[in-house]
């Protein structure tokens, strides 16, 4: 085969290295060549040969890819903002493949990049060059489910959609939910420590996963495919591998707590007319619906404004600042239903919500839901998307999105804030006709230096992935990452798990 040509990626190959511990420096010159999210030069790990695709072909018969019309969608991600250059998609079934891949990558020193069902949104679900893809999309199969204690155990490939289908029939639920369910797997799920619209409900995945099975570096397997709430053995050596985004391990399967179906569910969409009626909104909501409460999810008339042009979708009730959208899940219509119109009969006289609606069927829930899960597929049709997904003091959620506004002026096309209120977890969007290295330039470090000033995390749930590898130290200390980096060392000496992903390329590993 022809040798592979280095992939532009979307960003020019300057490196960003650096040698001590601090915040990397902004911007030189106001171009993206010189920002930390761009590319670094690629690494000396070995380039691909046809004994190493004969190999390949031998152990994963038909499911080696190299068709480059069928490479073409691993290579590029959801938002089509990176592009890597891989000539080569394995498709393993089992744990045992993907062993024997990674045995024989780590010793011919062959990079990889893990892939689920490609729908992260920080670059690391892609190659940045010519590593070679291992997709999960063919371990989707359920292994065991227990009904006594909700526990289901599966491959990595599942998709999250799928399980939840499986888990109804059976009345349970997945403890996560998120936009993309019809196309994640589980294993990214796990892999990026994924938030979603139920995290206020069930926790994150860092209490809900009980056990992992994962394929090391060098072809080892794991299993602490442990399927019990309560286990004081030693290190909980799971928790390594939830949020590495495919840089310690490949995740072959998961086993995770799952709760029971409610039978009651409302979902309420409300308007208020400022941000400040929405706080108050949310701590009246958590002392009147209490345990009942499953969402608190928001979005600014902008996003509806989106959802209206490039989706028209309509909105359901009068134009306001603010939407809310509350979910309840319990055990009891009727109770549930009174608590609820307690509720809203408090917040409408107390002229904290301004107009609202609630559904209790099905296929309203839905349409109600949609006007909050599809702002993201919206921003994609308004040009160009800079996407901040921040953590920060729940009552400072807006204002990052109002000073934000006033900092770019009309440079920005759109300046848009949604998200997760119950999480304190910001999704601050803003849209350009084309990629623009300018605009860029003054959102970042601003947004950075904005979030690391009032003690907020630079990735509350989408990861660092490519493009925030190098912001790590707005939000973690120096010995922390420094830490990080020798547990990298130490899984992967070789460096070849999703390398230039996660962790600063000032770690020099590899
Ligand atoms: P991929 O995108 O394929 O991979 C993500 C990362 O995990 C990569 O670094 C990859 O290398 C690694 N990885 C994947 N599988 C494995 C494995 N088996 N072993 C080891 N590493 C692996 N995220 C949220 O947190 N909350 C949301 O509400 C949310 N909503 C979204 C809505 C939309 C419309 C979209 C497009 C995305 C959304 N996301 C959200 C982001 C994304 O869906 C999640 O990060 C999801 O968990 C990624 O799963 P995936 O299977 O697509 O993983
Ligand atoms: C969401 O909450 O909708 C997701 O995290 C996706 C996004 O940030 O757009
Ligand atoms: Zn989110």
């Amino acid at each position: 085969m022809s040798s592979p040509t280095v992939s532009s990626n979307g960003y020019p190959f300057t490196s960003v290295q650096q040698t001590s511990f601090k915040v990397y420096s902004p911007v030189r010159g106001g171009t993206e060549r010189s920002l930390p999210s761009a590319a670094p030069p690629r690494l000396p790990f070995s380039r691909i040969t046809e004994d190493d695709l004969a190999f390949f072909r031998q152990l994963l018969p038909g499911r080696a890819i190299t068709d480059p019309d069928m490479l073409e969608s691993c290579n590029v991600d959801w938002l089509k903002s990176v592009r890597g250059n891989s000539e080569v998609l394995l498709r393993p079934r089992t744990t045992e493949e993907v062993s024997q891949i990674l045995k024989y990558c780590n010793e011919r020193n062959l990079a990889v990049s893990p892939q689920g069902g490609n729908t992260g949104l920080v670059g690391g679900s892609v190659p940045v060059f010519d590593e070679i893809v291992l997709s999960t999309a063919l371990m989707n199969q359920v292994l065991a489910f227990d009904s006594v204690s909700g526990i289901l155990t599966c491959q990595a490939g599942c998709v999250l959609e799928t399980l939840s289908q499986y888990l109804e029939e059976r009345d349970f639920i997945m403890p996560l939910d998120l936009g993309a369910k019809g196309s994640c797997h589980i294993g990214g799920n796990v892999a990026t420590n994924a938030g979603g619209l139920r995290l206020l409900r069930y926790g994150s995945l860092r209490g809900t996963v009980l056990g992992l099975e994962v394929v090391l570096a060098d072809g080892r397997v794991l299993n602490c495919l442990a399927t019990l709430r309560k286990d004081n053995t030693g290190y909980d050596l799971k928790q390594l591998f939830i949020g590495s985004e495919g840089t310690l391990g490949v995740i072959t399967a998961v086993s995770i707590l799952c709760p029971r179906k409610p039978k009651a569910v409302n979902v309420a969409f409300l308007g208020c007319s400022s941000f400040q009626n929405l706080l108050e909104t949310f701590q009246c909501c958590r002392g009147m619906l209490g345990e009942i409460l499953s969402a608190f999810e928001f979005l600014d008339a902008s996003c509806m404004g989106l959802l209206e042009k490039h989706l028209k979708i309509t909105n359901p009730i009068t134009e306001c600042p603010f939407y809310i959208v509350i979910e309840t899940a319990g055990s009891n219509a009727v109770h549930d239903e009174e608590k609820l119109h307690n509720f809203l009969e408090k917040v409408m006289a107390s002229s904290l919500v301004t107009d609202g609606t609630v559904a209790t069927e099905d296929v309203k829930i839905k349409a109600l839901w949609s006007l909050r899960e599809r702002v993201t597929e919206a921003l994609t049709h308004d040009g160009f998307t800079y996407k901040y997904d921040i953590s920060l003091p729940v009552e400072k959620i807006y204002q990052l999105v109002t000073d934000m506004r006033e900092h770019l002026g009309d440079r920005a096309k759109n300046v848009v804030g949604y998200g997760h209120v119950g999480d304190g977890n910001l999704h601050l969007n803003i849209t350009s006709p084309t990629k623009d290295p300018a605009l860029l330039a003054a959102i970042e470090p601003y947004v950075y230096e904005w979030t690391s000033g009032v003690r907020g995390s630079v990735s509350a749930e989408h990861g660092l992935g490519l493009k925030k590898r190098n912001y790590i130290y707005y939000s973690k200390p120096p010995e922390a990452v420094a830490l990080m980096g020798n547990i990298k060392a130490m899984l992967d000496p070789r460096g070849i798990l999703n390398p230039y992903k996660t962790l600063p390329d000032n770690l020099n590993l590899h």
